[in-house]
């Protein structure tokens, strides 16, 4: 049996995350690493000793790396403004793309890349890990299922240290990051909440709090979805949270049944036909990640976990709740 040609994988910013996803990468068999680029150069040698690649090219320009290494397929993990231009430049090149959240920063730039990946027909996904962790991808099959009956109401709430962590950094700066906490993490709980129950948001009111930056930190939106069912999202950027990097836990009331997911670990299920309350590991899907699913997609094994369309569903809905908190109204989402 002949092997399959192994995918060749280029980075697109090689910062914290980036390194994550080189990392992860290179303990794929099918993939090999073929070239980096970042406008830093520390932080390019620095993914080159993350995978023990001293000779791996870099560059300090994406383009660069399209054009002279062409690679098949790349992972983008830059400040968020700059995901419009980079996927866009890569689909043309002819590579499948694997972005990081958030996809893009407005309603349009979402549409332009949904384009732009229908007319090249390569793989645009975007690297929401909750969508191939087994407590989020359980309760989407249970929901999916009908197993708690509708969905009427959804309550959840993300915190994080995000103003101390981001004080200084890009993510500060909207012309870099495109927002604040609920454009950056928050868009995790958005995705999750919408991936999860597939509830469509039509009317939102909401209060934001930049605190003294110019990027929300704080943020309190109601939503009701198509059919009635109503929404709570609750993004605390200000969170005292010593020992842990992040929380979030969802709550999500059907007519028959309540599912409960705590910080992201364990899942709590109540219904009539489901006695126990936390949910063993057993019982739910396998999962995987981001990457792992990627490179499935691309040699057709799996669907992409997160597509395109679900980083258009998020920037909607984000774009809603800023609106509501500036005008002071509930305003309606634009589909
Ligand atoms: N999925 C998750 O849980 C998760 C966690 C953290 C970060 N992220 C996402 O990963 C992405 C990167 O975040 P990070 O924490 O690694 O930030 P970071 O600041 O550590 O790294 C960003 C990198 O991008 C580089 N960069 C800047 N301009 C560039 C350009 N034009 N071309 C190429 N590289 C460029 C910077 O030099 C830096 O090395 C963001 O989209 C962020 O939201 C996701």
């Amino acid at each position: 049996m002949t092997q399959a040609a192994p995918i060749r994988v280029g980075l697109i910013g090689c910062g914290g995350y980036g390194r994550q996803h080189l990392q992860r990468m290179s303990e794929i068999r099918a993939v090999e690493l073929v070239g980096l680029a970042d406008p830093s150069t520390k932080a390019r040698a620095l993914a080159r000793e993350v995978v023990e690649q001293p000779d791996l090219p870099g560059f300090r320009d994406h383009r660069s790396l399209l054009l002279k290494i062409q690679p098949d397929a790349v992972v983008i993990s830059t400040p968020h403004t700059l995901h419009h231009r980079q996927i866009l430049d890569c689909l043309e090149a002819g590579c499948h793309v694997l972005c990081e959240k958030p996809l893009i920063c407005s309603t349009q730039d979402a549409r332009d890349v949904i384009a732009a990946r229908d007319a090249t027909g390569r793989i645009l996904g975007i690297a929401y890990q909750r969508h191939t962790l087994p407590p989020y991808m359980y309760c989407r099959e249970v929901i999916a299922a009908g197993a708690i009956g509708e969905v009427t109401f959804v309550s959840c709430w993300q915190a994080q240290a995000w103003y101390d962590l981001s004080r200084g950094t890009w993510r500060v700066k909207p012309e870099l990051s495109g927002g604040g906490q609920l454009n950056d993490a928050g868009s995790h709980l958005l995705d999750a909440v919408l991936w999860m129950t597939q509830l469509q948001p039509e009317v939102v009111a909401a209060f934001v709090d930049k605190l003294d930056t110019e990027v929300d930190i704080v943020s309190a939106a109601s939503v009701r979805c198509r059919g009635d069912s109503l929404c709570s999202f609750s993004i605390v950027g200000n969170a005292p949270l010593p020992g842990f990097g992040v929380w979030e836990d969802i709550v999500i009331w059907g007519t028959t049944g309540t599912l409960t997911i705590r910080n992201m670990q364990d899942v709590y299920c109540l219904r009539p036909t489901h006695p126990q309350q936390k949910v063993p590991r057993r019982e739910m899907p396998k999962g995987s990640g981001p990457d792992t699913n990627f490179i499935a997609a691309i040699r057709g094994a799996e669907e992409i976990a997160a597509p395109a369309e679900c980083g258009l569903s998020v920037i909607q809905l984000t774009e809603g709740i800023l609106r509501a908190a500036e005008s002071g109204k509930a305003v309606k989402i634009k589909q």
